[in-house]
This record gives structure tokens, sequence and C-alpha cells, in this order.
């Protein structure tokens, strides 16, 4: 039977090769062509299209083993089960198997003696319970009683738990059931005892979700064309389970790591020794996750992924700082995280080669972000002196813990520890109040960068930037979805459009993409704004940089349709309210533009040239337009 985690791995791989899967590789941490989330959450993001029911190459049985990143239970690391990086094994059902097909080959994995060979007594599942959107799922726990569990051991629970997906906003979803293995104090579960009644005693290792829905933008759920499966299993949850140990942090795979990190404190029952515990816990895996993620090239930075690697970086190195790992050493000067990357991509090199590959880049990356974390957080500790201890402050006002969060990168826990350690107390509210008001002007930053490279607000380039946007949609609708803005610049004299495409276009395809233009421009639709977040400006159908921090809010700029209603068609369509007026554009963006589109006059490309590899660039001018314009405003 296999016991490591690496056996663990290769059996699940081999299980589902024997039942006619197809083995893929898992994805990158960062998900291609994907912004609705800044990490591969789950082995399914890259197979979306497949399940809605595109074909894939390999077939429609398909399995792999996928790093994941979640950071929502971020503050849960440490404990026994969470882990912000971890592998999923994942098996699938492109319109092939469903509920039957799915639950036995689970519960063949987890129980035959040929496999995993849990006792099924240790296990628990749970279904879900039904609403107004999709019917109470008998049919799966009847498949779990023929298979041997017993009623007693079949929970059923509300969406919040028993419904995976959609990963964005809108997408493939449906109603799960999920693979428990009891982790309570007697040897075996005590009668009718299951995840419904008794939450923390049961281990959730293994989900198989029926994929059969797609959630709309309304929040309605439409039946999918093909009935899938997408399961996931929690790798080291598992390898837990399979070495009889209670915390994932106790396996084959952490223990060099956990070793190395502890140094020369003891992992004891004592108070102190579940302190140590949890931070070396939380700088095994947030360093865990760091280096996957430079592997996978994302950089520190204060933007998007880059952000919350800096982020993780710098909670990692705050646990090995209260662990006091200067006493032995000195953390001024030492880098401690490319120590301890070094042993993560000896544990898991073999399994992912590219770690080596990039083993320079990991190192430098970290040292350098240590070091610069090194350096601000001394600034820090010495602004922190000034402002607070020297003037005798009792509670840090909201403005100081902000300057030591925003200025010297303390997060607001560590502002909390610090106040702790001289009994003062932090003003939470305030601090709060403070990133809210810097969030704000953040946006406001951030629309100036979704403006992107306008070289004055003119009448002349508000009307080239207007007719930018033409162009970009009339090249998506000419030319595929599949391009994307690789960058623009607009003077008073033209605009410069560059953009993904492999080809040259041919004269036909430069006429039909100026047809469109000047179709829209003798339309004289309105053009208008409306602000909203950017997950609702991807749902409501807008083109554009979605990448931006959670929450950000952007500007979106419609062309056409029902503007004044702040409503509009898809694309090209008629309005809701039926009358004539197609929605020719719909972009996040930072203005200006004009009023309406009847100011551009006539609208003629240039040039179509190449810019660089797979990009393409157009130079475009209008003229005869009035030389005075109205800007557009925000929709009503
Ligand atoms: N996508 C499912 C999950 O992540 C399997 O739990």
């Amino acid at each position: 039977m296999p016991r490591t985690t690496a056996e663990i791995r290769q059996a699940y791989l081999d299980f589902f090769k024997s039942k006619g899967h197809a083995v893929i590789a898992g994805a990158s941490l960062v998900p291609e062509n994907d912004p609705t989330v800044l990490f591969t959450t789950a082995g399914m993001h890259p197979l979306v299209p497949y399940l809605m029911g595109e074909k894939h190459p390999l077939g429609r049985r398909l399995c792999d083993v996928q790093l994941c990143v979640r950071t929502q239970d971020i503050d849960e690391v440490g404990d026994m089960s969470h882990l912000t990086c971890f592998e999923m094994l994942g098996n699938w059902s492109l319109g092939d198997y469903f509920k039957k097909g799915a639950i036995e080959m689970s519960f063949e994995f987890l129980t035959s003696q040929q496999w995993l060979g849990i006792d099924e007594k240790m296990l628990a599942v749970t279904c879900f319970e039904g609403d107004k959107d999709a019917p109470k799922d008998e049919e799966s726990a009847t498949i779990w009683e023929s298979v041997g569990i017993p009623r007693e051991r079949i929970g059923f629970l509300p969406k919040a738990k028993n419904w995976w997906g959609p990963a964005g906003k809108t997408g493939p979803c449906g109603p799960d059931t999920e693979m428990f293995y009891w982790v309570g104090p007697s040897v075996f579960p005590p009668s009718r005892s299951n995840p419904e009644n008794d939450d923390a005693n049961w281990l959730e290792i293994w989900n198989d979700v029926f994929m059969q829905y797609n959630k709309q933008e309304d929040g309605s759920f439409v039946p999918l064309a093909q009935q899938n499966v997408d399961t996931g299993m929690g790798l080291e949850r598992v390898a837990a389970v399979m070495q009889g140990v209670k915390s994932v942090y106790e396996t084959d795979a952490f223990s060099s790591l956990v070793e190395l990190a502890r140094g020369v404190h003891i992992l004891d029952d004592t108070e102190l020794g579940r302190y140590v515990t949890r931070h070396v816990r939380i700088i095994v895996d947030h360093l865990k996750a760091s280096t996957f993620m430079i592997a996978d090239g994302v950089r520190p930075s204060n933007v998007d992924q880059g952000y919350v690697l800096r982020k993780i970086i710098r909670r990692a190195l705050r646990s090995i700082r209260r662990l006091n790992i200067e006493v032995h050493a000195d953390f001024e000067t030492r880098m401690y995280c490319s120590v301890i990357a070094q042993e993560i991509i000896h544990q898991y090199g073999d399994c992912y080669s590219h770690l080596q590959e990039k083993s320079r880049e990991i190192y430098q990356t970290l040292n350098h972000e240590e070091g610069q974390f090194k350096h601000t957080l001394s600034e820090g500790l010495r602004h922190y002196d000034k402002t607070v201890l020297k003037t005798g402050m009792t509670i840090i006002d909201g403005a100081t813990a902000f300057r030591l969060y925003d200025t010297y990168g303390f997060p607001i826990e560590m502002t909390r520890d610090l106040a702790a350690e001289g009994h003062l107390k932090v003003d939470e509210e305030g601090f709060k109040k403070a990133f809210e008001q810097h969030q704000k002007l953040s946006r406001a930053g951030a629309e100036k960068k979704f403006a992107g490279g306008l070289a004055d607000h003119s009448a002349e380039t508000t009307k080239l930037h207007t007719a930018t946007h033409l162009l970009n949609a009339a090249l998506r609708k000419i030319l595929g979805d599949g391009i994307w803005q690789k960058g623009s610049n607009i003077t008073a004299e033209r605009l410069r459009f560059d953009f993904s495409y492999p080809d040259k276009m041919t004269p036909e395809q430069i006429k039909q993409a100026e047809d469109f233009v000047n179709e829209a421009i003798k339309a004289d639709v309105p053009v208008s704004y409306s602000v909203m977040t950017v997950d609702e400006a991807k749902a409501a159908g807008a083109i554009g940089v979605f990448e931006s921090k959670y929450g950000e809010k952007v500007k979106v700029y419609t062309m056409g349709g029902d503007t004044e209603l702040g409503k509009n068609s898809e694309l090209g369509q008629k309005s809701e309210l039926g009358r004539n007026v197609p929605v020719f554009s719909k972009e996040i963006c930072g203005g200006p533009h004009v009023a309406k589109t009847g100011m551009l006059g006539h609208f003629k490309i240039q040039k179509e040239e190449s810019s660089s590899a797979g990009v393409r660039r157009i130079k475009a001018v209008v003229s005869g337009g009035p030389q005075e314009i109205e800007v557009a405003t925000e929709a009503k």
C-alpha cells in the first residue's frame, strides 16, 4: 500500500490510468487568460473550456496533479490541516461517467487493498441537501449506500458546503459529494456521527463535484450541455491519513522542512511548544508557496500576484523573527528564506523539475525581498520607537498603524504583536478607516493606469482614444476573441495600437476593421461609463486589463446601447428594449472619451505592421470631426 507522499501521488495516477484516464500536466500557478482568479486554486481551472463542452485532445477522461495556492484561509495556516500551497489530485469526466462512475471509483481507490486500503469504518460522506436551484442529491447518497457507506455516515449539507464553483462569478458548477476521514478522539467514530452533526472530528479528504450547471450573470443556474465530474483530493491530507499522523505538517514531505525551520526550538504540547509549532508551520507553508510562485514567474510587487507573494514572504519573515532565530544567528545579516527554499527544491524537485531549473531566480528573489524587508523592518522599528514608545502613546492610533503598514510594510498583525509586547492597544477601527481612505486614492491611481498611453487630454487625442476602443472591438470581431491589446500610444496626430495576432492582416480584414469603426461613427451612438468592480466588469462582457487588487473599482466605457439606462446588450446586438442601438464597444478604461461617436469624423488605418514576435501594430487617424468635443460622462 502506498504510504509516502510520492507513492500516493503515483498510485492515484496509476489507478485512474487503469480506469481509462489520460494523465495531463498540471498547469502554472498563474492562470493563463483567466483574469477571474490570481492563482490556480483547483485542478479544474485550466479545464473550464472543456467542462463547457469544448473537445479535449486527450479524450473525455483525464487526471492530474495540480499544485494550488489558496489564500482565503491564510489565518488558519499553522493548524492541523490548512495550507496555502497544496497538491490536488484530480480526475475528470468531460461528459463521460457521472455520479455512479465517480463515486464507485473514489470508493475503490480509498478502500481497495490494492490501492489505499483505508478501513471504510473510518469514512463518512456528505451530499447536497437541495435548495431552489437544484434538488437534494439522494442519487449520490443511494450510490454511496450501494458501495457500503451506511446511512448514518451520510450527511446532507447546504450550498455553502456541498456545492462547488464557479471559480469566478459565472461558469460551470454543481452539487458535490465530499469524503471525510475520522480524526476524532475515539479509535472509531461513534454511531450516527458524520460531518453534518460532528464537523470538527471529520477531515475532508476528497471532493467529487458534479458539474452540470452554468451559473449565469443574473445568478441563475442553467443546465450545461454535458454532465461533468470534477474531483479534487488533498494529497497532504491523504498522506497524513496513510501515515497515521495528526497533521499534514507531520507527513514525510514536511518533516525535513519543519526540522530546518524549528532550529533549536522544541515542538511539544506546552503553550510555548504550540506557539512555536504554529510559526514553524507558517514559515514552511508560506515559503513553499513563495518558492512555487517564483518558479512560475511571479515577482514581489505591490499589485496582483506579486502583492500576495510579497505579503506571504513578509509573513514568513515575521514568524522567523517571532521565533527569535536571531538569537542563534544574525537575523539582520543571514538569509533564511533561501535556506528553506533550498530544502523545498530538494524535496519537490523530482516531481516538479522546473524548481531546479529556476533555483537561481528563486534564491535571488527571496534574498532580495528578505534584505529589503529587513531594512524596512529596522527602519519601521526605529519609527515605532520614536512615534510610539518615546511619546508614551498607550493606544496606537489608526494613522500611525497605517503608516507602519504603508511605509514600513508592517502587517497589522505585526503592529498588534509589537503593541502587545509593550501592553499597548491598537486602534484597529482607525487603521481600517485609514486603509479604506488609501484604497479610494489608489482607485483614482488605477484609473490613471487604465488610461494607458494618452499623450494629453486634448480634443484630438480624446477622439483617437475613442477610435482606439472601436478599433479594438473591430479587431476582436474580425480576427476573433484571441486577440489582446498589447499596448497603445495615442497623440493628437495618430493612434498606435499593438495587439497579439500571429499573421499579417489581409487588405480585406483591414477594410472590414475600418468599416466597423466608420459604421459606429455613422451611428453616432452615445458613449458613457459606469463604475463597477473588476468582476462585475468581466461579467458585463467588458474587455480590457483585468489585473487589479481585489475589490478595486474600475470604469467601464460603453459605446452604444441604452447607455442612459446603464444597461447594455451584447456587443453588436440590439439593446434590451429592442431599440436598434447596437453596443459597439465595452471596455475597462480610465477615459476620457468623446460623448458621441459621431464626433470622430472619419477613421482610416494608415499602417499595419509587425511590432514584435506575435504582435501586430496598427497606426490610424481620424479626420473631419468637430474641433470642439463633449466628453463622455457617467451613465445615469
Ligand atoms: N474543484 C473541486 C475542489 O476544488 C474538486 O474541491
